[in-house]
This record gives structure tokens, C-alpha cells and sequence, in this order.
């Protein structure tokens, strides 16, 4: 896939994060490019957003407050107190002011972290794309990815399961759009049944 900006992003990464998350970067590019293809979502937007969604990953703690402040980004409670979710804000933003994106694509950025009930379904592809790229080796990860292939929503609801196992086991804070993610996809799951 050819294409300019695609390309400075590349650059830009290659220069901001570590291997490993340059590494992700890439999968996560693939894996949205593929999954656009299956649900005939924008291949090319799929590629961008995929490629940048962690561009503020490996901000300190200091600069996610400084650049939190500076740009005028709303953070929560729960934000505030685990600042690492505030990735996808701060990314979000990075790539609307650097890269020109569109809102629909800053979206998808802000919505990777946690998901949200309002997820349209190319932030749902992304956020997928997210978890389940060639690099993740989690522990059942290869049942989601034929999952994802099927029914994006399924995928969500078990990787939402498979995150707040893991919150559970390390005591960390469940963001509550996730809960609520969950919900509603369980719910129309059950009025798709009836
Ligand atoms: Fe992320
Ligand atoms: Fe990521």
C-alpha cells in the first residue's frame, strides 16, 4: 500500500517508540488492513489509524500531564489515575493537529484503549486489530483472531472478558466504558436471539 502520509507516520514512529512498539504498530496496520478488507471498511484509513493508534504510548508520566494540560484534553478520574489510558486522547490529538485525521479516524484512536458504547464500526475494527496482531502471543489469541474474521462483536466481548481477568488478577481499576461496552454488545447479542 503506497501512500504518502502512510509513510511519514512510518518515519515518525520509527524515530518516537522502541522496536517492539514499532513492531506492534506495523501488526496492528496489517491485521485493521485485513479485518477493512472482511467488513469492507476503508482499507487505507484502516492502515493509518492502525499504523499511529499508539503514537503516545511511550510518553512519561510527565508529558502525558504536560501535553494533557497544554491541549486542553478532558480526562476522567479513572484517566487520572492510571495515565497510561490517556494514550488514545493524546494520540488521538497528536495525529489530528500532525496528520491532519479525520475526526472518524481520531475516534478510532480515542476508542482503542478502553472501547466505547458509542464505537462505530471502524473504531470496532481497530480496537480488535489492536489485540489480536501477528506479534500477540496471549494465551488464546488464536481463537479470537477466527472469531474476529466472523463477528467483531463476539471478538470484543471476549477480549473484554479476557481484560478484566487480567484487571482482576493484578487489582487494577476496570474503566467502566468497557463494562458498559460489554453490556450493551451481550444485550443486542440476546435480542439477535430471541
Ligand atoms: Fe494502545
Ligand atoms: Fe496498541
Amino acid at each position: 500500500m503506497e501512500d504518502e502520509l502512510l509513510k511519514k507516520i512510518m518515519l515518525d514512529l520509527q524515530k518516537k517508540l522502541s522496536t517492539k512498539r514499532f513492531n506492534h504498530s506495523i501488526g496492528v496496520m496489517r491485521k485493521a488492513i485485513q479485518l477493512a478488507n472482511i467488513y469492507k471498511q476503508d482499507e487505507l484509513q484502516a492502515a493509518k489509524v492502525g499504523l499511529a493508534h499508539d503514537i503516545a504510548k511511550e510518553m512519561s508520566k510527565e508529558e502525558i500531564l504536560n501535553y494533557v494540560n497544554e491541549n486542553n484534553i478532558k480526562a476522567d478520574e479513572t484517566e487520572l489515575q492510571n495515565l497510561g489510558l490517556l494514550h488514545g486522547k493524546i494520540g488521538a490529538d497528536i495525529c489530528k493537529k500532525r496528520y491532519n485525521f479525520t475526526d472518524d479516524m481520531c475516534m478510532a484512536i480515542i476508542n482503542h484503549t478502553t472501547g466505547d458504547v458509542s464505537m462505530s464500526f471502524f473504531d470496532k475494527i481497530i480496537f480488535v486489530a489492536d489485540k489480536i496482531e501477528e506479534g500477540r502471543k496471549w494465551d488464546g489469541v488464536e481463537e479470537i483472531r477466527i472469531i474476529a474474521d466472523k463477528d467483531i462483536d463476539l471478538a470484543i466481548i471476549k477480549l473484554i472478558d479476557k481484560s478484566i481477568q487480567k484487571c482482576i488478577k493484578k487489582n487494577e481499576i476496570i474503566h467502566i466504558n468497557s463494562i458498559q461496552l460489554r453490556n450493551k454488545l451481550i444485550q443486542k447479542k440476546d435480542s439477535n436471539n430471541l
